[in-house]
């Protein structure tokens, strides 16, 4: 068989399929989907700038283009005329690219004074979010709510997000809303935002914490105010009583190790995992790893350092059967 050599058109065609492939507009992830107040006034910056360069690049490109063809090498003919200190064309490129930097420069000190130092309005909905290896804590003091990895927020409402590191470096990001922010051990970090639509957005940490730091997600969910009441309500309730299977993983839990590192109210009151009281009512565990079914969660007190890399959560040498009975206990948990 004779192969033919691919021309470089064929390959550069290729590539840029490739390379395009990877581009989605409203993703999970999208930086491009503004869906708060922070995130808009961010994403406004990003247009300006975004703009700017394509123009400059367009006339530039253009204008290459036809210097190279207009005076490119032609027998018969000289040198062109040559322009070296021409004062005008010096002026000129001086003072357009001040005014281009002027021009993007008003707009993104304007939006990082409103992104650092906006106070937050009275009304405002006060989160601590605590970045841990490698997991997020959300505490609502003001609603004596603790959750994980599930921020939940009224639509329309301004909420301030207090950044706290109670180990080492991590980066709140949730790109449709806004961030990132580090949160870093020893001081607080701070973001205001108003949260515009109903819906679920994805977020990640963006600061290499160690061995699972990619498997660092959240999710926000942004609700109507009545259904975020609801939300508080059911996170407010003592914890379910178990029955059947589900009890006896109620007796393990709270004969074993797991006291020691987690909170279920009215059982246990550890302070280095997770809050589990209402864990069941978590869509997605691990931080936003898998479906909180019984299957995936016996599969995950097994064995936690096998599917999460350095978890801290060690393998405490279970039974299936008991892994079983207390993955009923904790996705009974609602
Ligand atoms: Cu936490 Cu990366």
């Amino acid at each position: 068989m004779k192969t033919v050599p691919a021309s470089p058109a064929t390959v550069g065609a290729l590539l840029t399929a490739l390379l395009l492939g990877g581009c989605a507009w409203d993703g999970p992830m999208s930086t491009v989907v503004a869906r708060s107040d922070l995130a808009r006034s961010i994403l406004s910056v990003y247009g300006i700038i975004t703009w700017a360069t394509a123009i400059i690049g367009i006339l530039v490109f253009v204008a290459l283009a036809w210097i190279l063809i207009r005076f490119r090498d032609r027998p018969g003919h000289g040198l062109p005329r040559q322009i070296h200190g021409h004062a005008l064309l010096e002026i000129a490129w001086t003072i357009a690219p001040a005014l281009v930097l002027l021009i993007i420069a008003i707009p993104t000190i304007q939006v990082i004074f409103r992104t650092q130092g906006a106070a937050a309005p009275a009304s405002a909905l006060t989160v601590t979010v605590r970045g841990w290896q490698w997991w997020w804590e959300f505490r609502y003091p003001s609603l004596d709510v603790v959750t994980a990895n599930e921020l939940h927020l009224p639509v329309g409402r301004p909420v301030v997000l207090n950044l706290e590191g109670p180990d080492v470096i991590h980066s709140f990001w949730v790109p449709q809303l806004g961030g990132k922010r580090d949160v870093v051990p020893g001081r607080v970090n701070r973001i205001t935002l108003t949260p515009e639509r109903t819906g679920e957005y994805w977020g990640q940490c963006a600061e290499f914490c160690g061995a699972s730091h990619a498997n660092m997600q959240l999710r926000v969910i942004v609700e109507e105010p009545a259904a975020f009441d609801r939300w508080v309500a059911a996170q407010k309730a003592p914890a379910a009583e178990p029955t059947g299977d589900a009890a006896a993983g109620k007796d393990l839990f709270a004969s074993r190790a797991c006291v020691g590192c987690h909170t279920i109210r009215g059982v246990a009151t550890g302070t280095l995992g997770p809050d589990l009281t209402h864990f069941g009512s978590r869509a997605l565990f691990g931080a936003g790893l898998w479906p909180t079914t019984p299957e995936n969660v016996a599969a995950w007190v097994k064995d936690p350092p096998a599917l999460k890399p350095g978890s801290r959560m060690p393998n405490l040498g279970l039974s299936d059967a008991d892994a079983k009975a207390l993955a009923l206990y904790l996705t009974s948990l609602k």
